[in-house]
């Protein structure tokens, strides 16, 4: 019985660290044990059957807890507060290999090249926000008709679903306040999702995208916002353009204006064909007031427009709706 003792110690042992631990049942130790019952004494062999059945059986019972413990290694543990792509196990709809970025991501992703390059930061815009940002900071008084120029949606707490291009401003100011004070200046530009509430047609959408510039110096001036714009429009359709102005009004800027191009005679414009792209204007002095900017010492430019209707008419897209509507004709066509 000794050695069966010593038998058993050993075989558990394995059985503890073994990656096929269903195995340790068939070895030899074990078979001789069994072996040795034919050539016992008719009076011995009941004990020592009833001795190599409980080693049997104490054997499963370590062999299963092994093979449970070996399963539970392998489940991936699922970080439920992490992005899809920490977590390996992650459903998979489509397969990778036959997507593309969607128009308005490549377009994105261009437009702020192109204004990283001429020494803008890029950002992202805010998709919840509130009255401050949307109206307060920008100069629209308390129960002013402008507040309604805009069709708003409202969730019931009273956030805001940004509906115009301007709700980053203040924050990009507060947060450029001392840079521009060590004597550097604000250049960003904030691109993210903008929304509206209003009837869809061909040229209206619940979502757009927008791209909306800041900019803050001691010495910002109207030349210098048309330079940049009709720089930009150049480097985006890749052609020297005509551009003007009209003026318009917009609570946060003093003057304000709307921002034309001439249609790109490569796109099939012709002369006098003029585009509004945008809305633009000097930064009003209550908005730099409100963000802690002296408005004597320094002077700054915004603007703010669509993505959609850009790539529009650089691709010749005709109704607005493709880009929400995940059509794959549609997308393949920027694969
Ligand atoms: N925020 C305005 C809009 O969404 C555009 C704008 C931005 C106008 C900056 C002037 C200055 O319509």
């Amino acid at each position: 019985m000794q050695d069966i003792d010593e038998i058993e110690k050993s075989l558990l042992a394995q059985v503890v660290v073994s990656d096929a631990p269903r195995d340790v049942l068939k070895s030899p130790e074990l078979k001789q044990l069994y072996g040795a019952i034919k050539s016992m004494s008719a009076d011995k062999r009941g004990e020592y059957g009833k001795r190599i059945n409980d080693l049997k059986l104490s054997l499963e019972s370590s062999v299963s807890r092994r093979e449970a413990d070996l399963e539970d290694k392998t489940v991936v543990t699922i970080d439920v507060t992490a992005p899809w792509d920490v977590n390996t196990c992650r459903v998979e709809l489509l397969p990778t290999e036959f997507g593309s970025q969607h128009p308005l991501t490549l377009e994105l992703e261009n437009v702020a090249d192109i204004f990283t390059r001429m020494g803008f930061e890029a950002i992202e815009s805010r998709q919840i926000d509130d009255d401050y940002h949307m109206f307060g900071s920008l100069n629209f008084p308390e129960n002013h008709p402008a507040r309604d120029g805009y069709d708003t949606f409202r969730t019931e707490e009273g956030f805001i679903a940004p509906a115009h291009t301007s709700t980053m401003q203040n924050r990009i100011l507060v947060a450029g306040k001392d840079k521009l004070e060590a004597g550097g200046q604000i250049g960003v530009v904030a691109l993210g999702r903008c929304f509206r509430n209003e009837d869809l047609d061909a040229t209206h959408e619940h979502t757009f995208h927008q791209y909306e510039g800041v900019f803050v110096s001691r010495d910002a001036n109207l030349g210098q916002m048309l330079g940049t714009l009709r720089s930009f429009f150049e480097c985006y359709y890749g052609q020297s353009l005509k551009v003007k102005t009209q003026p318009a009004y917009f609570p946060f800027v003093e003057p304000g204006l709307e921002f034309a191009i001439e249609k790109p005679a490569a796109l099939g414009g012709k002369p006098g064909e003029w585009l509004e792209m945008l809305g633009c204007g000097m930064i009003h002095p209550n908005v730099l007031l409100a963000a802690g900017i002296d408005p004597k010492k320094y002077r700054g430019f915004a603007w703010g427009g669509g993505i959609e209707r850009l790539v529009m008419l650089k691709y010749g897209i005709e109704d607005i709706r493709h880009f929400e509507s995940g059509k794959l004709q549609f997308l393949r066509k920027f694969a």
